[in-house]
């Protein structure tokens, strides 16, 4: 995000590889799959989830799980994290379809999660922010 002007420029791309990602995973949400999706809002959105989450190639982990590549990743598979029981016992992948429910209201979605996040209420922001998770950074 350093590169402000660099980062509008290439925006447009961006967006649509982050729509091709999330077309090639399958059966996506509805309102996944539009390509009208803000990158840079979804960007912006991550501020929220970037105090405990690092999304980068490091894979190292902070408060909360390394990020990088979630979508289509195993549920809690990140390196040496020590996740609750309640998320280890969740089978499968993070679909775009899981991570908007999961994002919409944690704690309901994994009951026991000890992700210490309230949810994001608004659909565009879930959509917005999955598009950003999508892409690359
Ligand atoms: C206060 C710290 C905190 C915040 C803020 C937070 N998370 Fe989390 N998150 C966690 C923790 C801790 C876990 C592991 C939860 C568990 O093991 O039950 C987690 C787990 C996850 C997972 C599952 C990762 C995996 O490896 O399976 C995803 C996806 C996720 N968070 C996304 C987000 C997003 C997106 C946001 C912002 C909208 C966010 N989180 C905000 C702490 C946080």
């Amino acid at each position: 995000m350093a590169f402000r002007g660099v980062t509008l420029m290439v925006s447009k791309g961006r967006r649509l590889l982050a729509a091709m990602i999330l077309a090639g995973l399958g059966p996506v949400a509805p309102h996944l799959a539009a390509d009208n999706c803000d990158i840079d809002r979804g960007a912006r959105l991550f501020a929220k989830c970037a105090m405990c989450h690092p999304r980068d190639e490091t894979g190292v982990s902070g408060a909360g799980p390394n990020l990088a590549g979630i979508i289509g990743r195993t549920i809690a598979d990140a390196d040496g994290f020590p996740y609750s029981v309640a998320m280890s016992g969740m089978d499968g992948i993070w679909t775009p379809e899981r991570l908007d429910a999961f994002l919409a209201a944690p704690m309901a979605y994994i009951p026991g999660t000890t992700m210490g996040f309230g949810g994001l209420r608004n659909p565009a922001d879930r959509e917005n922010l999955l598009c950003y998770l999508a892409s690359e950074q």
